[in-house]
């Protein structure tokens, strides 16, 4: 070792993380080294030797945040999560290039750290894709509304990962186990914990029929095709998942069915008064969507028992807007449109689709739950024509004040209530220019896309399910596609 090897030998920091992505952790520590110009090669990245502890939140140093291009910032809670031991070595020499002349760096992708630290996006992108889509929750016997699921990601991906279920799952609770970690959600708190094993969460016996039909009609028959499947669904995934022992029963009953099932999309019955409805309401003129929705708040439901109007949900100035019927149970529960089991579905088939449901607004034509209750269960009941009339003068309102670029009508009373007309869907379906009257009642004519409910998909017989939900993530990349045109 020559006089220069042993001083940097001597001045040789270590850093040591918390297992996992520690993100934090790696921030902290980021910033100090910055702060004390030490470079990449005097450091030494670990990670303790602590399996199955979660991200211990470390003290943040007395140093200032770091400011980063956009695009490095948001690298790094991406790469941090991924498992090769040099993330934060790489992480740490890019920062540091970056913050040393080469602002741009991440726009050059040939250069080899900006190539490899792009791989590890991609991975974790990738993983945290298959956890989104392929995870199963399985009822836990003796516990209500008790929910586990076992998943094995390839990166440290749980606490991100949970988010996304926070958000699809919120009234629900459950537990998600992993080799590395368990996340725990009751309803209002995340929590996580030691890691699982797989025998801790129950087989498919302890299925509810409900997850189980829904899981049946997400079935996509590309899958049948092996290398396709493969690539998508890789068979590391396939023993946490049910449907994959139905795959062989669902590909023989699957084809040929199409036609008949659309033809079973039921058509709204003619009676409906919408200018009535409009007339009652043609003194409120909301001006924001928060004084639109404050209005149907106080709004008393046209059929009484609902808990609540169900109010749209999404950014303002989304690109694609998505309307569907009217909340179910668990939408009138939790007040949010869109996280029953139609709403399980829907979020499923937007990812297969590439759209986020979180840039997309989501809102239905009648605002609030209309049902009959038998014993302990509400049942669904159509919205007439009048009710929708009703509440269409809040629908234009509100698309008028969202503004999005394309408009999908989730099935017959989105069209309906988009159009005045009842219009089958069978007929329709695909993109539609919608006849819409503006706020001063002339007609403006707007983008639109007719396809089915998922609702209507969780109630055809199984053996039609996988092709009809094929043909529905196929609409849904038309949508997508069409969307990208229109806000290009
Ligand atoms: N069906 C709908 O049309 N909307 C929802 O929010 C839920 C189910």
């Amino acid at each position: 070792m020559d006089a220069a090897e042993a001083l940097s030998e001597r001045t040789r920091r270590t850093v040591s993380l918390a297992p996992g992505a520690d993100l934090p952790g790696f921030r902290a520590a980021l910033r100090g080294l910055i702060t004390e110009a030490v470079a990449p090669d005097a450091v030494a990245w670990t990670v303790a030797d602590a399996p199955g502890l979660f991200p211990a939140i470390a003290e943040p140093r007395e140093a200032a945040p770091l400011r980063l291009p956009r695009p490095v910032a948001a690298l790094i809670p991406m790469v941090v999560q991924h498992r090769d031991p040099e993330r934060y070595a790489l992480l740490h020499a890019l920062v540091w290039r970056v913050l040393n002349g080469e602002r741009a760096l991440c726009e050059v992708a040939s250069d080899p750290l900006v190539h490899r630290l792009g791989l590890l996006r991609k991975a974790v992108a990738r993983d945290l894709h298959k956890m989104h889509a392929f995870l199963r929750f399985r009822r836990i016997a003796g516990e209500p509304e008790r929910f586990a699921a076992w998943f094995e990601p390839d990166h440290h991906i749980l606490a991100q990962a949970a988010e996304f279920f926070v958000d699809r799952f919120r009234g629900l609770r459950w537990s998600i186990l992993t080799p590395d970690g368990s996340v725990h959600w009751d309803g209002a708190e995340l929590a996580f914990g030691p890691p699982g094993r797989r025998a801790e969460v129950p087989e498919g016996d302890g299925f509810e029929a409900g997850w189980l039909d829904y899981y049946e009609s997400t079935f996509n028959p590309a899958r049948t095709n092996l290398r396709a499947m493969k690539a998508e669904m890789p068979r590391k995934y396939w023993h946490n998942m049910p449907e994959t022992a139905a795959i062989p029963a669902l590909v023989r009953a699957a084809a040929g069915r199409t036609a008949q099932m659309i033809e079973r999309e039921p058509v709204m019955s003619a009676k409906r008064d919408p200018a009535k409805a409009v007339a009652a309401m043609a003194d409120q003129e909301p001006q924001t969507l928060d004084a639109l929705n404050a209005v149907i708040r106080r709004a008393d439901p046209l059929v009484p028992g609902a808990t609540q109007a169900v109010l749209g949900e999404g950014p303002l100035g989304a690109t694609l807007a998505f309307v569907g019927e009217q909340p179910g149970d668990q939408e009138d529960r939790q007040g949010r449109p869109f996280v029953g089991p139609a709403g399980m579905l829907l979020t499923r088939a937007l990812e297969e689709a590439g759209i986020d449901r979180s840039a997309a607004y989501l809102t239905n034509a009648v605002k609030h739950f209309k049902f009959e209750e038998r014993g302990k269960r509400r049942i669904h009941q159509k919205p007439t024509a009048g009710e929708v009339g009703h509440y269409r003068w809040w629908l234009d309102r509100e698309l008028d004040l969202v503004g999005p670029k394309l408009v999908v009508a989730l099935g017959a009373t989105a069209v309906l209530a988009l159009t005045g007309k009842q219009i089958p869907i069978t007929r329709a379906r695909g993109p539609f220019r919608f006849d819409r009257p503006n706020r001063e009642g002339g007609g403006t004519r707007f983008q639109g896309f007719i396809t089915v409910h998922p609702s209507y998909l969780l109630r055809l017989p199984d053996e039609a399910k996988a092709e009809a939900y094929a043909a529905f993530v196929d609409d849904l990349r038309r949508v997508a596609a069409l969307g990208r045109e229109l806000a290009a």
